[in-house]
């Protein structure tokens, strides 16, 4: 069976989606593993083939920004905004959803989550089907995103056909906005779209600081995601590195930035100082990582700054449990 579907074959894939298949489609931040809204038993599907919990809410993705009105109602003047400054693109808003989006896709919630995605290919897939994809990142659940076409075959293998549309520029998830609040709205994921933007697109009193006390209670927000495999540690300095060497003697896969890879001697990744090329390569690097001989992945950590602020909460979540173990040495 032919499991990658060739880019100028959209018609294809407009079919399969039809008759009630999913697929994996490219996106901007990473794969999706997509189907039609309006087919329950289709969207039960990526729950299974992900192995979700069904009350895991999916975000659908629109080809228009006109659409927006279609699946979501009481839109606030600023998500309005929000819109204008960033679709296409990597931000998702949480809204009340319409009569058209089925309760399969919210797990019985009465908001949507919902973003027009920046990917040409996947764009005309939505407008040729004339209905949304929902689609969770193409990866088991609780796993690293898939950010290239071979990603996607390691974690489905011929289960789902991809389209293939090359690799994704973003590389990690897009930022959700909770913006069911006719007033203010709160970051529920952080992205590359750093809550600076997003205050400088619709004035701070708009946007809520978020502080852990009042994170979200939806399913889906987990300390660990992410995760690759192999046991993953985040490091501040040499001190913390030489932590993680005491724990686990043998090979350690490094991302870092500076010259620590070749001093200490261990194999790994030179790590971009730049966020948007760093969030590029994060799951590349740590797939890498997860299948070189190495037995353990440890990780610098970025600077403590707001353009880091996504890339930082995946790095967390990559090594949640393993970070605390390091600090309470
Ligand atoms: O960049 C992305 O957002 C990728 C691409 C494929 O679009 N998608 C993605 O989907 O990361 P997923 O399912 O892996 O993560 C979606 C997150 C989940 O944590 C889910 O709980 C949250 O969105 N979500 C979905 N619907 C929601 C809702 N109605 N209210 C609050 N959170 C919601
Ligand atoms: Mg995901």
């Amino acid at each position: 069976m032919h499991i990658i579907i060739n880019p100028n074959n959209i018609s294809y894939a407009v079919n399969c989606l039809k008759k009630g298949e999913v697929l994996a489609i490219p996106t901007e931040t990473v794969y999706g593993l997509a189907a039609d809204i309006s087919q329950e038993k289709a969207v039960q599907n990526i729950f299974i083939l992900k192995n979700r919990p069904f009350d895991h809410p999916l975000i659908i993705h629109i080809a228009n920004k006109q659409d927006l009105g279609r699946y979501a109602i009481e839109i606030p003047p600023y998500a309005h905004r929000l819109v204008e400054k960033f679709w296409p693109g990597p931000l998702t808003l949480v809204l009340k959803k319409s009569e058209l989006v089925g309760n399969w896709v919210t797990g019985n919630r009465a908001t949507v989550a919902i973003r027009m995605p920046d990917h040409p290919l996947t764009l005309q897939l939505i407008e040729k089907l004339g209905r949304p994809l929902a689609a969770p990142s193409a990866n088991k659940f609780g796993k690293v995103s898939p950010t290239q076409v071979d990603h996607v075959i390691q974690e489905f293998g011929t289960e789902v056909k991809v389209l293939a549309g090359g690799d994704c520029n973003v590389g990690i998830e897009s930022t959700i906005i909770d913006a069911t609040h006719p007033t203010h709205c709160k970051i529920l994921r952080s992205g590359m779209l750093s809550p600076t933007m997003i205050e400088q697109t619709i004035g701070q009193e708009f946007l809520l600081n978020n502080d852990n006390t009042s994170a979200p209670q939806v399913p889906g927000f987990f300390k660990s995601h992410y995760a690759p495999f192999k046991p993953c540690f985040l490091f501040k300095n040499v001190e913390e590195y030489k932590t993680i060497k005491r724990k686990f003697p043998g090979k350690c896969y490094l991302l870092s930035f500076s010259s620590l890879l070749g001093e200490l001697g261990e194999e790994g990744k030179l790590m971009p100082l730049d966020p948007e090329y760093y969030a590029r390569e994060l799951y590349r690097a740590l797939r890498t990582a997860d299948t070189s001989i190495s037995e353990v992945i440890a990780i610098e950590h970025p600077p403590l700054q707001p353009k880091w602020g996504g890339i930082i909460d995946r790095l967390l979540k990559a090594t949640y449990g393993t970070h605390r173990e390091i600090e309470h040495e």
